[in-house]
């Protein structure tokens, strides 16, 4: 089903937003108008399952200006902006398979549709374009045809390199995730705000004063963490990596097991990209009033079913919260079905931080078109100076310069004979 669009003025505000976001895009902006000129993907079926906001849009007007075909579909049923869709649909004549809030079952057939345009390049956010291409027979002639794929998130990089280490999966992928120009700044400063972002929209809450466990102190949980210190809340990490826990104590963060975080906080999340990281006896220990949510890739970090079955009532009583009443009284709020709060209740990371993510996904696709016939069935890094290349532009559209190394420093760092 395509994205049927019938209302103009939606894709007239979808593409003010687009427009908006594209002004703190300087460096995808560079990019596109070098692919106007060169055309490096002309002729390339490229279907992206990418969350669809104003950021995407641009990246997808990105491919377009380099002679890609590309289609978009969701990469979660609750992140979709349909002004954005309905924009790409009228003004980019870009086919979008994605409506805000469709279930699973549409969720899927849209990443279907997005197969069934025979992709030779795939853009995930999460894997679930890759493993559902991967999970049928029927979709074998559809794997022949790609070149690779790139993918967008730290859960779906996991999943794929599980998927190489089985030796089942079955073209190259590009983990954009792991660039540095990637991860260093949109899963620490874009989710560490976005995830404030969304829980603000969907509350109201006053952050300062607010004691917040954190479960997760990886790049987005570390992110959150020094966001929320910043408004002034009482944080709380909690951690099974003795690395990162030993790190957020450096930080100044208070770290202790999940069971005796609830019981002092007022606000529990979870950004770990593992399933049932609150569960029964969390909730059971909880505090009246505690709300609950996620930043984590997938809706599976709060067990929900043992939520509901703790639970003698359930009603909304907000848009994005649902309050539980459980046996004894007490009640817990549940935000956005624990589905990632950021883009569910907010708009995602800001466009500054998407620019260079999605600079990392449109050099990547050029990259697969260049060198797909020397790349094997594994997870490959973005190369190391296509990242370094995003992250000079970036410094230059910031307007900042740095220093150089002179000769000299050069020859010294290059020796190994000289200690003094
Ligand atoms: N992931 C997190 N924030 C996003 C955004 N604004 N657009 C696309 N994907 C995102």
């Amino acid at each position: 089903m395509n994205y049927d669009i019938k209302n103009k003025e939606l894709a007239a505000e979808g593409k003010r937003r687009i427009d908006w976001a594209d002004s703190f895009m300087p460096v995808l902006d560079l990019i596109r108008q070098r692919f106007e000129k060169e055309r490096p993907l002309e002729g390339v079926r490229i279907s992206a399952c990418l969350h669809v906001t104003a950021e995407t849009a641009n990246l997808m007007r990105t491919l377009k200006a380099g002679g890609a075909e590309a289609v978009l579909c969701a990469s979660n049923p609750l992140s979709t902006q349909d002004d954005v869709a309905a924009s790409l649909v009228e003004h980019d004549s870009i086919p979008v398979f994605a409506i805000r809030g469709e279930d699973t079952e549409t969720y899927y057939q849209h990443v279907e549709a997005a197969i069934n345009f025979k992709p030779m390049i795939t853009m995930d956010d999460g894997a679930d374009l890759v493993s559902k291409l991967h999970a049928e027979d029927t979709n074998t002639a559809f794997v022949e045809n790609i070149y690779a794929g790139t993918e967008e998130t730290t859960t779906g990089v996991v999943r794929l390199k599980s998927m190489a280490n089985e030796g089942v999966l079955r073209f190259p992928i590009i983990a954009v995730n792991d660039a540095k120009t990637k991860h260093f700044f949109d899963n620490r400063y874009g989710t560490g705000q976005s995830t404030l972002d969304g829980i603000i929209r969907a509350t109201n809450l006053l952050i300062a004063g607010t004691t917040i466990a954190v479960a997760g102190y990886g790049w987005c949980g570390r992110g959150f963490a020094s966001r929320a210190r910043g408004l002034g809340g009482n944080v709380i990490v909690t951690e099974v990596d003795p690395l990162n826990a030993l790190e957020a104590i450096m930080e100044g963060f208070r770290v202790m097991p999940m069971i005796d975080a609830v019981a002092e906080a007022d606000v529990v999340i979870t950004l770990t990209g593992d399933i049932h990281v609150l569960r029964r006896e969390h909730f059971e220990a909880m505090k009246d009033g505690a709300i609950i949510c996620n930043s984590g890739h997938f809706n599976v970090e709060i067990n929900i079913p043992d939520l509901e079955d703790l639970s003698i009532e359930q009603k909304t009583v907000r848009e994005f919260v649902e309050e539980y009443t459980l046996k004894d009284g007490r009640k817990l709020y549940l935000l956005c079905e624990g589905r990632l709060i950021n883009l569910a209740a907010a708009e995602g990371h800001p466009a500054s931080v998407m620019d260079m993510s999605f600079a990392n996904q449109a050099l990547a696709a050029e990259y697969v078109v260049k060198n797909y016939q020397n790349l094997k069935n594994q997870v490959y890094v973005v190369p190391e100076a296509l990242d370094a290349s995003i992250a000079k532009l970036k410094l230059h559209a910031l307007g900042v310069s740095i220093d150089e190394l002179t000769e000299e420093q050069e020859t010294y760092l290059n020796s190994w004979t000289m200690g003094t």
